[in-house]
């Protein structure tokens, strides 16, 4: 019996399913309200993509900031209103010294590099997690980056840095207990609501899309409070590797999916067709 010739189906970026379009071509085919307005990146996998190479670690990061250049630009280019990248946890103090430095030199000229450039295309940054225990430099340059793009209109990009979740919640239930305890706030009237105003995320919508590189599939103590319906992605490459087809296949994946919060069906249930 011979083999009939089956044409071969093309495999997207993740090789995880068939595609017929370029990543490009599916972003022009997603419809606008299917592009998420969140997006948020667990961005994993600099360690072991210089590891892999025989190089050290930070090598791996300084690889990082040219993904996080392109996919700085891929959110631009897709519509998406806000970009929050995890850049350190509150966990990766206990990281060798030397790394958690050199992480820190790389955010910081990062910013003092791409600031002017980022403000002329009115974009926004802001910083989330704890201010208390970074370093002067890194410190003055997202101060400086938060108070010259404060009023930019374009995509609003949210660096999350020594931060972690349980600290975050912590800290909004210490302020509202402490509003409790002078009787200035009725418990009864604490909701979701006021929860999320006491949040570093405050004024941010919810994530949408919560992308992790590396093949991990977890949330590693990040915005568990916000993510509690986003839709998630996980991605089998390196940070490093990371790239426009990548951003873009995953916000293809997100338009895919049936969101439906607890209730029966969404409109974009109709949206299955690219
Ligand atoms: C996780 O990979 C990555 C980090 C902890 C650091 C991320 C930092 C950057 C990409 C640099 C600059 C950031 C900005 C916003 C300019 P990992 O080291 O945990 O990798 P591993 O799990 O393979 O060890």
């Amino acid at each position: 019996m011979t083999c009939s010739p089956t044409k071969k189906k093309k495999l997207c970026r993740f090789n995880c399913c068939s595609v017929s379009n370029t990543p490009s071509a599916l972003m022009n085919r997603i419809p606008d309200p299917a592009v998420p307005t969140h997006v948020a990146i667990i961005m994993d996998g600099n360690g072991r993509w210089a590891i892999g190479r025989g190089l050290g670690r930070i090598f791996g990061h300084r690889k990082g900031v040219e993904a996080v250049r392109r996919t700085v630009d891929a959110a631009r280019e897709s519509g998406v209103r806000y970009l929050t990248l995890f850049a350190f946890s509150s966990e990766n103090w206990r990281r060798p010294a030397d790394e958690v430095n050199g992480i820190m030199e790389l955010i910081a000229s990062f910013i003092e590099r791409e600031l002017d450039n980022y403000h002329r295309q009115n974009m926004r940054f802001q910083m989330i997690g704890e201010r208390h225990g970074l370093g002067p430099k890194v410190l003055a340059a997202l101060t400086r980056a938060e108070a010259q793009t404060r009023d930019n209109t374009g995509l609003h990009v949210v660096v999350a840095i020594n931060y972690g979740a349980r600290g975050e919640l912590a800290s909004a239930m210490r302020v509202l207990a402490r509003k409790v305890a002078e009787g200035a706030l009725d418990p009864d009237a604490i909701d979701e609501t006021m929860v999320g105003e006491h949040l570093d995320t405050f004024g941010i919508p919810d994530p949408d899309l919560v992308i992790r590189t590396s093949g991990e599939q977890r949330l590693s103590n990040f915005m568990l409070w916000q993510a509690a319906y986003a839709e998630l992605v996980f991605i089998p490459c390196n940070w490093p590797d990371f790239d426009r087809d990548m951003f873009f296949e995953a916000l293809g994946e997100y338009a895919r999916r049936n969101r439906r919060f607890g209730a029966v069906s969404s409109p974009q249930a109709a949206l299955t067709d690219f």
